[in-house]
């Protein structure tokens, strides 16, 4: 059986650190700021909506929410964000994916200053991280590298498999694992013969969106293996793209869903917030 990776652990070690530096910021004036948009009604969204705003809350962050109607002008977005980008409490902006469909998500993103792009999603940002000289990580990879440090394994010449090629989580997600010298495989639903290459992965990352995917004979024994999954099984229930039960007694480390990754995405949100804060008052 393998050890379990408590996402929630980690990211409420992830918290207190950023809640401290919060505290030290504060002393000299500073409270990082974060502005999340979200339009539309969409039930999930809102949920993620109200979490960021709930560890902005314990953090110490002042955060604003801007929740417009599902009628929208891109237009009437694109003025919004140019707002935020000009007004100086506000260190990061956050515009809540996927938007209402007659909206184009890349226009909002191109349009947020770099700088407050705490997702990373920037095309500028997502280049410094091609390049390995950037101010933020993506949020969801970022988590990712942190469980899997706090396995204590280290990434250095491991052969790493990634499932999903998403701009979001697969594609950014190699990018990382390569920066700590993983040799770093990107695979997808077109790859052939998926089998084979998973059974070789030191770290398995499987990020494709579909439920209870990745079965025991996918992995290898004692693999790491790293659910970013969230989906529902066949009785309405949450689960990974991970078959947990089948796949916990063959590798070394493993995630849950719920319980993994999903807390580390915030709390990488909040890292990000405070980051940005920090470079836009010269902090070092
Ligand atoms: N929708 C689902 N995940 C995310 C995320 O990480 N950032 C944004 N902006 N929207 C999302």
């Amino acid at each position: 059986m393998a050890q379990i990776i408590d996402g929630k652990a980690v990211s409420k070690q992830v918290r207190e650190r950023v809640a401290l530096e919060t505290v030290e910021l504060k002393k000299n004036g500073i409270t990082p700021g974060l502005a999340v948009i979200i339009v539309g009604e969409d039930p999930a969204s809102q949920v993620y909506v109200r979490n960021k705003e709930k560890a902005c809350e314990e953090v110490g962050f002042y955060s604003e929410k801007f929740a417009l109607p599902e009628s929208t002008t891109q237009e009437e977005l694109n003025a919004l964000v140019e707002e935020l980008n000009g007004r100086p409490e506000i260190s990061g902006i956050l515009c809540q994916l996927p938007l209402p469909k007659h909206l184009d998500d890349k226009e909002v993103i191109n349009r947020i200053a770099p700088i407050k792009d705490v997702d990373a999603f920037h095309p500028v940002n997502v280049g410094a991280i091609m390049i390995g000289d950037y101010n933020f990580l993506p949020c969801t990879p970022a988590g990712v590298m942190e469980l899997i440090h706090s396995t204590g394994v280290d990434v250095t010449g491991k052969k790493a498999v990634v499932i999903g090629r998403s701009n979001i989580v697969g594609k950014p997600m190699a990018m990382l694992l390569l920066h700590e010298n993983a040799t770093v495989e990107i695979t997808h639903s077109k790859t052939a013969d998926l089998k084979a290459v998973t059974s070789q992965a030191d770290i398995l990352v499987a990020a494709i969106g579909r439920a209870k995917f990745v079965t025991a004979d996918m992995v290898k024994e004692g693999a790491v293996v790293i659910d970013v999954g969230m989906n529902r099984d066949e009785n309405g229930k949450l689960c990974g793209d991970v078959d947990f039960e089948s796949v916990k007694d063959k590798c070394s480390f493993i995630t849950p869903v719920p319980g993994g990754v999903g807390p580390m995405t915030i709390s990488m949100l909040m890292q990000n917030t405070l980051t940005a804060a920090k470079i836009q008052n010269n902090v070092k």
